[in-house]
This record gives structure tokens, sequence and C-alpha cells, in this order.
């Protein structure tokens, strides 16, 4: 199969955490006989210093022919000024938008290798392996009015939560498709005693639950599910939310699998169902961290875990992604590891080894 591909290194890491993704994708294409067809594109604060904006026409037509996006991460100090007039995160919430990808994946995945690694005790998250499903494209990100005002009292501003039905519903059946793949329990999350958008959104919920009657819906409410994934993670199995909410939860939930270095992420254009191809863009759930950059120190996995999620959803290729996904863990299982994962008497690697190695198990 030939896999056209748009690549977005973007700043920071990056460049360093594609280079390692796109190596394990050619050898996987070697394997497996694909062919990679890839285009180079800038995206985030690099694009703003070569092409004067954060993501110009050049790099979205360049996505929009291709099959799937993948992605680094955008921003750094040098961007930061808060008067900006353009800032490296418009690159990225202009992607979602104008490429419709409304639907964010943010699996969490506990390895039980890293079980040690993290700030809980083992008990309580040995085993967690959920799923987050974040509305992307809507809700206070893009809502409107969204503007600042000057008053006789002094400055005033507004930011719009707004949800359609369709766009709800929409988001719902991703996330009652994969619950029929996985342990056929949904939860959705939801502020239904406070605001009028999550009543509509529960609403749609139990509508669009009537063609789904093998999976389980439970509603909860965000300061809940807060607390639950501290207390309890293991209840979690698919979890649906709008785009705020979503982002806030899902930064929380990393930390239960240890570091965000190790959590992928996909943003699909439409619902997956079996043996459909969508078009979607794949990155890494953490950002540029720029003190990081050009050090040889980051962990890739993150990215790499991006990539089969890009060849499960956006080329139906699952034997492939798995094969990605098994070297990723033996590796783990034979103690390397980058220093955010590191531990007493493991192996410490830097970036490039590390790709080599997930490289090296997936040739076998
Ligand atoms: C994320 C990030 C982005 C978001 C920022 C960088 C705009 O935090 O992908 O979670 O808030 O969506
Ligand atoms: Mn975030």
């Amino acid at each position: 199969m030939k896999l056209n591909l748009a690549v977005l290194p973007g700043d920071g890491v990056g460049p360093e955490i594609i280079t390692e993704a796109i190596k394990v994708l050619q050898s996987v294409g070697e394997v497996y006989g694909h062919n990679l067809n890839l285009q180079y594109g800038l995206i985030g604060g690099i694009a703003i210093d070569e092409q004067g904006t954060a993501l110009s026409p050049e790099t979205l037509k360049m996505c929009r022919e291709s099959e799937a996006v993948l992605l680094g991460a955008v921003g750094g100090p040098k961007w930061d000024d808060p008067s900006a007039k353009i800032r490296p995160e418009d690159g990225l919430l202009g992607i979602r938008k104008s490429l419709g990808l409304f639907a964010n994946l943010r699996p969490v995945k506990v390895f039980p290798e890293l079980v040690d690694a993290t700030n809980l005790k083992p008990q309580v998250i040995k085993g967690v392996d959920f799923i987050f499903i974040r509305e992307l494209t809507g809700g206070l990100y893009f809502g409107q009015p969204k503007k600042r005002w000057q008053t006789a009292d002094g400055w005033q501003a507004v930011d719009t939560m707004t949800y359609s039905e369709k766009e709800i519903e929409r988001i719902m059946r991703v996330g009652f498709e994969l619950a029929r793949r996985r342990k056929k329990k949904l939860v959705s999350v939801d502020k239904a005693n406070v605001l009028e958008t999550s009543r509509l959104w529960r609403q749609v919920a139990e509508a669009v639950a009537a063609d789904y009657p093998d999976v389980a819906l439970e509603h909860m409410l965000v300061d809940a599910c807060a607390m639950r994934l501290i207390q309890n993670p293991g209840h979690l199995d698919v979890v649906v939310t709008e785009n705020t909410f979503g982002d806030i939860l899902t930064d929380e939930a990393s930390m239960l699998a240890g570091s965000l270095g190790m959590l992928p992420s996909a943003s699909l254009a439409g619902v997956p169902q079996e043996n459909t191809r969508i078009f979607g863009l794949y990155e890494p759930s953490h950002g540029s961290a720029p003190r990081r950059a050009g050090l040889n120190i980051i962990n890739p996995i993150a990215t790499i875990l991006s990539a089969a999620f890009m060849l499960r959803y956006s080329f139906c290729l699952a034997a492939e992604a798995q094969a990605i996904e098994d070297a990723v863990a033996k590796m783990l299982r034979e103690d390397y590891r980058t220093y955010d994962i590191m531990s007493e008497g493991k192996k410490e690697v830097g970036t490039k080894e590390m790709g080599d190695l997930v490289v090296a198990r997936l040739r076998g």
C-alpha cells in the first residue's frame, strides 16, 4: 500500500520525535511491503518565523492532499508573548478546525513495567487501560462571541460555550463505536447540574444510546470524574466529553501512565468503523518541551505509538499497528528507559537509541 503522509515536525522536540516515528514507519513499510510518500511542512512557531503565520495555506493544502497527518509539537518561549497577535497554538487550533478533526482519542494505558514510575500507589493504577474521547472543534475553544472590551469599570471578556445537537451526536457515536469494540461501557462526562450545553449533551447521549443497546451508558459530572480518575481509574473504559473538560481531564489522566511521554493521540475527521479509513492527525499528547530540545533525551514513545494509531485508523493496517505496539512493549520489558520513565536498575537511553531499539524489535 502507498501511504501518503503530511509530516509537520513543528517546534522544540518536535523534529526529534518525528524522526524516530518516521524511522519506525519506514521499517514497518519494509517489513510489510508499504511505501511511504512523505511531504514535509511547517506549523507553529517555525511557521510564524518563516511564513509569517502559524498555519499557512500551503501547509493546509498539503495536509488536505494527504491521507493522514503526523505532527510533532508546537510552541516555545520565543513565541510566548501574551500580547502577540499570532501564537504557535493558533496553528494547532486552526488545523483541527480546518480539517474537521472533531474526535480526539487519548488512550491512557499503564504498561505493567512502568507501574513504579508513577506517583500513585501501584494497586490503584495496575491494569489501568481506558480511552478518552475529547470533542475537539467545538465548545469554549471556538464559540462566538470571544472577545475583550473596555467598560466604565475596566476590561471585560467573554468566551462562549456552544454545542449543536449534530456536534454532540457525532462525538457520541465515536464513543459508542469504540465502547462496542472494548468493554461495552461508555461514560459520558458533563456538568448537567449547571450548564445548558451539558443538559443538551446528556439528552443527545441518551438518544444515541438507543442505537447501541449492547453498550451501557453512564453519565458522570466532570468534577466527580476528576476525582474518580485518581480514586478508582480502573472503573473507566471509554470516556467521552466536550472540548475544555477533555483538555483538563486528559492532562490529569496522563499522570496515571507515569509520563506524558508515553501517551499518543489521534484526532479524527469521522466515526471509526470496521474497515473504513478515516482522515486523521496524529501527535503525541505532550507539548514541545523546549528545554529538552536538541539534547537527544526526549521520550519518542508517544509519537511512535501515535504512528501506530495512524496505521490503525487512517489506513486500516491493524497488524502493522499492533506490531509497533508489541515492539514498544518488548523494549520496555527489556528494561530500556528514557529519563522520564527511568528508575533504579533500568538502562537509560536517548531518543535515537530508543527509536533504534523499537526498529530492531520490529524487524524481529
Ligand atoms: C492539547 C493542548 C492544546 C489544547 C493547546 C496547546 C491549544 O493543551 O492538545 O491538549 O488546549 O487543546
Ligand atoms: Mn491540553
